[in-house]
């Protein structure tokens, strides 16, 4: 197992139905299925088992029941596989916005036991009623000066839209992969998404690959970015936007068919 794969679930929220749910919250363990049930809305109970049903049907699949998984999560809340005897071992993430749910995994290869794997996606749209411009605004002190330069530089609010994402993308995947998450100043991070250069503190960081891809819900457009810390002596290289359909290693399913797979092949 060389190289990462992503699965990414679209749900459609009116095509589940109650019963679907309860019964695929029976596939999950104890500690996941308080998580789930804690939210108030139905789609973000759905958003957070369907991740943590993805991880568990990979895991089927590459060769570990549902009675021997166990999992643990780090002290910020990056969650592993304990226990595993897989060589090389094995690496995930998950990330969910909206309707889409996606699950990144490849080898671990450095620092485990969490590793150095990370995935993040978003809806291309700015959220609630306000602009891009006054969005930026919002979260601008998360970005660095010539982030703030290459956005105020794009030709159109769309285009200036997508940029952002990207941005926002990659920071939240490379937090993620090292574990910290929202812990880990954003700022620091940097994203020039034309020319797919990438700096940590000012400088291109070392043994890094990053991936670009897109995944389309209809009208609307997901955007994200995996990183993988390979722990190489290489530059860290972005590897561009894959459009769904299009690429070795991405994957879409539907919700409904990911849930009745999901349950069949945790079943056996
Ligand atoms: C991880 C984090 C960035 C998620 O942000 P988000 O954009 O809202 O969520 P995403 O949809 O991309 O990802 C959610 C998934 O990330 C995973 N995750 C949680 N904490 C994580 C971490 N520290 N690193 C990597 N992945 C993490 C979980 O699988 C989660 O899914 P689940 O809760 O449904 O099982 C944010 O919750 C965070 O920063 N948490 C840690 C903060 C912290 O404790 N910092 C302490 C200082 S180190």
């Amino acid at each position: 197992m060389e190289n990462i794969q992503v699965w990414a679930v679209i749900l459609d929220e009116s095509a589940l139905q109650d019963e679907l749910y309860q019964r695929a919250l029976t596939f999950v363990d104890a500690e996941s299925q308080a998580k789930i049930k804690k939210f108030y809305h139905r789609v973000d109970s759905y958003r957070t088992l369907i991740g943590r049903l993805l991880v568990r049907r990979m895991l089927v699949k590459k060769g570990i029941s549902l009675s021997q998984m166990t999992f643990a999560t780090t002290q910020s809340g990056k969650s592993y596989l304990t226990a595993q005897n897989s060589n090389p071992p094995i690496a995930y993430n998950v990330t969910h916005d909206n309707n889409v749910i996606a699950m990144v995994v490849g080898p671990g290869r450095t620092n485990p036991p969490a590793f150095g794997l990370g995935i993040d996606v978003m809806k291309t749209r700015v959220p609630g009623k306000s602009s891009i411009n006054e969005f930026i605004e919002v979260v601008g002190d998360q970005l660095s000066q010539q982030e703030h330069t290459i956005l105020q530089a794009a030709s159109t609010d769309d285009e200036k839209t997508r940029q952002f994402f990207w941005m926002w993308t990659l920071k939240e995947a490379y937090t993620k992969a090292i574990g910290m998450g929202l812990g880990f100043d954003f700022k620091r991070v940097e994203f020039h998404p034309q020319e797919r250069l990438v700096k940590v503190d000012g400088q291109i960081p070392v043994g890094w690959k990053f991936r670009m891809f897109v995944l389309k819900d209809g009208e609307d457009q997901y955007q994200g970015v995996c990183a993988d810390f390979m722990g190489n002596s290489e530059q860290a290289e972005v590897l561009p936007e894959n459009i769904e359909g299009n690429s070795s290693w991405l994957s879409v399913e539907e919700g409904v068919p990911f849930l009745n797979t999901a349950m069949s092949v945790l079943h056996t």
